[in-house]
Formats: structure tokens, C-alpha cells, sequence
């Protein structure tokens, strides 16, 4: 099989790699159906090349009743017929790397769909089977008969994170956890069963050849012995507040341990990247030299314009990387995020110039970068009417994700389906904004002033200044916010990258700039709400 080179990073690819994200359902519909598909994205994988990244992240197509949108999965070993068939990702695979890109796909341990076979297995059988014990099943703290579930914990996507195994029996009155929805119960990593279970799974994509693999919500599979009550169970499991007793347990490093060596015992060695939903310092734990090898900086993907957050959690992420050797995971955007259009504007307008200016320094920084479908086109958070979104969080929290999930427009017409689908009468799973078209990837192709101009040059420069030796993977980031708003980060003495975060034109640290989001004021400053690379070579 044709593989990618490596680049100049070496058998480390992955230090300095750019990957975009595909969210299947969103990018590219091959049937008709209005869901996006493999063949739609095995035709559309040339785009993905032309940018210029390293490779793609694929959220999940396993078989799976769809209930988180894919993350509840009911055959880890397949590929749901909603996206395609194993022949045509087996075919994706290899198209990708021939076009040079590499194919990281999502693997999700802590939790399956109540479809999956062992957990209705489970269901089946007795209270403290074994089958039972592949899942958290437990009685309520009165006793198997009593009213109350086992513990005070959330689910993630609200209420209860714990459901009546059997809700109609009289005689079967145990729990199940599930720290996201009632379709997603947790796996028991305390049985060894699980591990061995997943090794397996972890061995079917590798030995297909994908190069790496996301680890869905990798800082919860152990949850604290015994189960005790959430010192705050509101904030559950993610974000930064979560709760000792769910997740962050020391078992769980043993985990990736095992699995980095499964990982580098392939030739070449396939690559690990976390979801730790966690502060840097406890994060950069499982990005340890023999754990995973990339873990998102969560911090930052959830920053607004705030160039003195920006740097604080720079310095943080930068004190992470000091202390246990893996650089930092850049993302701005993902499927679970608002966009940054959208998130960054404060009610100025300002929010498309300042994402692309986002995104420009986001390419800059030392370290891997990903990049959201949609990002390089500038896609706003869209306000999905009700009655169409389909986020279980949605229905469970009031809170919903639909909005950045939208499907990507490709042509400038016809409205509807603006290409996303091969027929024009298909009608996309979510729908797609009327002035759309606009924001289209044909669009944003005549437009030479467009973000998606802007990041080709942008990682053609990069590839090139990595070459040159003027970036190193081995970089680090000196951060400062300045008073009059300009954020900078210095990877090296030859290289620096400077965001325009205050209100007025600013003079940039002494250099050559190579490349900028915004042209620069007559006066050579560097205008508000953009971004630039200096170069000091
Ligand atoms: C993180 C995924 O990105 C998100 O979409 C999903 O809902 C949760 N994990 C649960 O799997």
C-alpha cells in the first residue's frame, strides 16, 4: 500500500501535523440520501488534498443507531450502511494515501449503544452475571428494590447519568451508568474483559492500515472505586471542572500505556490522540512518552477574543509541553463547539475577520493543528430551527450542537442542497441556510481573498519553513499579551506569531512578515482583528 512520506518532521509526523476533521454526516453525500457519506467523501478527498494538510480525522461511521449522531456505537468493527460498506473505506483508505494524506479514524471505549450485542447480552442475563459486569449494572444504595439510583452523577447531556436496566420488570430493578445519553452505556474498564475486548478493536483498524486513532472522552473510562457521589455533579465528566470521583483516574494511564505499544509495534508506528477534556497540566499526563501522542488542548478550543486568556492558557499548555514532552493539540473548532464566526464575535460584526485571523495563528503555533470542516470557508454557528435538530443534548439539556453541523455548501446553487448532495431535490439532514452559497467552496475557490485561499498559502509556507528549519517540532511558545492588545507567541528566535486582539492598528516585533490574514495600514501596522507570522530568518 502506498504510504505518505514522512515529513520533515520525521517518523514523528504527527508533531507538526495538520489534520482536517470530517464530520461524514455533514461533508459530502454520495447517494442522495441528504446524509454525507464515504463515497461522497472518497470524491471530494482531492479537496482535502489541495489544502495541504497531513491528513483526516473521521468521527464515527461504525454501525450505530444514531443516537449521538455516531458516538454510540453497535459494532466497532464495521461501517453503518447509512455511510457505506468496509470495501469502500477499505477504497477511501487507500485513494487517501495515494493523495498523501493519512487517516486517523474515532475509536470510542467508554461507553457503546445499548444496541451494542454485549450490552443487550447484558440486559439478558442476571443481576452479577459476567455479562452484567462488562457495564456498570448496580443496585440502588436501598438494595436491588429501592427507588433511588446507585450514585448522585449527571449524565453529560443532562438529567440522571443512571437508567433502569430493565425499566418494565418488577423483579429487575438494577442500573446502568451512562454519562452521556441513555443509548450510551458506560463499559466497565475494570474488567479486564473490556481491555482485552478493545485491544481487538484498536488491532482491526490498524491492521486495515489507518494511521492513527482519536480516543473519544479517553479521560473517563476507570471512574473512581466503589462509585462515590460527585463532589459537584452538575459539571459531571467534561470540562474542567469535572469531578474527581468520574474521571482522571490513575488506572486509566495503564490503558494507553498498552495501547502505545500496540501502536508502535507496527511499521509504520500508528499514532494515538486523546479528547481529555481536562486542564493542561492534568491533560499533558496522557501525552506522556510511552501514552498517547497528541492530546487537544481543550482550554484553547474554548477561548473567545481575549488575547491575555489566550496567552495564559498558552503559557500553560507551553509549562505542559516543558514538563512531559509532547507538544500541544491546537483546535479552535469542532462538532461539539460553536464556531469561531460565531463565538468570536461580540456583536461588532467582527467574527468572520477575526476566526480567519484565529485560524491563521492557530497554523502558526508550535505543535499539531486541527482543522474543522467548514472552518476554511468561514461557516458561521447556525440557529437550527427546533423541529430539526437532532443533538440529544438538545432534548436532554436545551443545549444543542446541531449548529455547527451543518452540512457544508459546495456549489453556489441551487439552494437547498448547494452540492452537498449528488441530486438537487435531496434534502440535507439538517438544513442548510438559504445564503449559503456564498459561503460555498466553489465561491470561496473564485474568491483569491478568501480564508480558504489563506490557508493553502498558509500551510504551503509552513511545509516550506519546516523544510527550511526555520520551524522545529521541537519549538516551543513564549506568550505575552501586551497592553494595547497584541498577542503574541514565540515559537524561536526566528519565528513569531502575532494576533491584533485590541481596538486600534498595531506595530509589530521587529521581523519580516511573511504572511498576515488582513493587509497591513499604510503605516505598515498590523490592522485590529488580524493575524501575522513573523519570520526572523
Ligand atoms: C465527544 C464527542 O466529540 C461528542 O460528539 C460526543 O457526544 C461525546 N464525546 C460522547 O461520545
Amino acid at each position: 500500500m502506498t504510504r505518505p512520506p514522512d515529513a520533515a518532521s520525521g517518523t514523528e509526523w504527527w508533531r507538526t501535523a495538520v489534520i482536517y476533521q470530517v464530520y461524514p454526516r455533514s461533508f459530502a453525500d454520495g447517494d442522495g440520501d441528504g446524509v454525507g457519506d464515504l463515497a461522497g467523501l472518497l470524491r471530494r478527498l482531492p479537496y482535502i488534498a489541495s489544502l495541504g494538510v497531513d491528513g483526516i480525522w473521521l468521527t464515527p461511521f461504525q454501525p450505530s443507531p444514531q443516537v449521538d449522531q455516531g458516538y454510540d456505537v453497535s459494532d466497532y468493527c464495521g461501517v453503518d450502511p447509512l455511510f457505506g460498506t468496509l470495501a469502500q473505506f477499505d477504497d477511501l483508505l487507500a485513494t487517501a494515501h495515494t493523495l498523501g494524506l493519512r487517516v486517523i479514524l474515532d475509536v470510542v471505549p467508554n461507553h457503546c449503544s445499548s444496541e451494542h450485542p454485549f450490552f443487550r447480552t447484558a440486559v439478558a442475563a442476571a443481576p452479577g452475571s459476567p455479562e452484567r459486569a462488562m457495564f456498570h449494572i448496580e443496585d440502588g444504595p436501598g438494595g436491588a428494590l429501592e427507588g433511588d439510583p446507585p450514585n448522585n452523577w449527571r449524565s453529560v447531556f443532562g438529567g440522571s447519568a443512571w437508567s433502569r436496566i430493565a425499566p418494565d420488570s418488577e423483579t429487575d430493578r438494577q442500573w446502568y451508568l451512562h454519562l452521556f445519553s441513555p443509548g450510551q452505556p458506560d463499559w466497565n474498564w475494570r474488567n479486564p474483559a473490556v481491555g482485552e475486548y478493545f485491544e481487538g478493536v484498536l488491532r482491526f483498524w490498524f491492521d486495515r492500515g489507518v494511521d492513527g486513532l482519536r480516543i473519544d472522552v479517553a479521560h473517563a473510562l476507570f471512574k473512581a472505586e466503589g462509585l462515590p457521589d460527585a463532589d459537584r455533579p452538575e459539571d459531571v465528566v467534561d470540562g474542567l471542572r469535572s469531578n474527581p470521583q468520574v474521571s482522571d483516574q490513575e488506572e486509566v494511564h495503564a490503558v494507553y500505556r498498552r495501547w502505545r505499544r500496540l501502536a508502535d509495534s507496527y511499521s509504520p508506528a500508528r499514532v494515538l490522540v486523546g479528547e481529555v477534556n481536562l486542564a493542561p497540566h492534568r491533560a499533558a499526563r496522557y501525552t506522556r512518552p510511552d501514552e498517547m501522542h497528541q492530546a487537544f488542548a481543550f482550554t484553547f478550543a474554548t477561548v473567545g477574543w481575549d488575547p491575555a486568556a489566550w496567552a495564559r492558557i498558552g503559557t500553560e499548555l507551553d509549562t505542559a509541553r516543558r514538563e512531559h514532552g509532547a507538544p500541544p493539540t491546537w483546535a479552535l473548532e469542532n462538532h461539539d463547539l460553536v464556531r469561531t464566526v460565531t463565538r468570536f464575535d461580540d456583536g461588532g460584526g467582527r467574527g468572520v475577520v477575526r476566526a480567519r485571523a484565529g485560524l491563521l495563528a492557530l497554523l502558526g503555533l508550535p505543535g499539531g493543528a486541527y482543522i474543522y470542516q467548514g472552518q476554511e470557508v468561514d461557516l458561521p454557528e447556525v440557529d437550527v430551527p427546533a423541529e430539526a435538530r437532532a443533538d440529544p443534548m438538545w432534548t436532554r439539556s436545551g443545549v444543542s450542537r446541531d449548529g455547527a453541523r451543518v452540512p457544508l455548501p459546495w456549489t453556489i446553487a441551487p439552494a437547498g442542497s448547494f452540492g452537498f448532495s449528488p441530486t438537487d431535490d435531496a434534502v440535507p439532514w439538517l438544513p442548510i441556510p438559504p445564503g449559503w452559497g456564498s459561503m460555498s467552496v466553489e465561491a470561496r475557490e473564485r474568491d483569491a481573498a478568501s480564508t480558504l485561499h489563506l490557508v493553502r498559502a498558509a500551510l504551503d509556507l509552513r511545509r516550506s519553513l519546516h523544510e527550511e528549519g526555520v520551524l522545529s517540532p521541537h519549538d516551543g511558545g513564549m506568550w505575552r499579551a501586551e497592553d494595547n492588545g497584541l498577542l503574541v507567541c514565540e515559537r524561536s528566535e526566528l519565528f513569531l506569531v502575532a494576533v491584533a486582539m485590541g481596538d486600534a492598528p498595531v506595530r509589530l516585533p521587529e521581523g519580516r512578515i511573511i504572511l498576515a490574514s488582513s493587509a497591513l495600514t499604510t503605516e505598515g501596522l498590523l490592522p485590529p482583528d488580524a493575524a501575522a507570522w513573523v519570520c526572523r530568518a
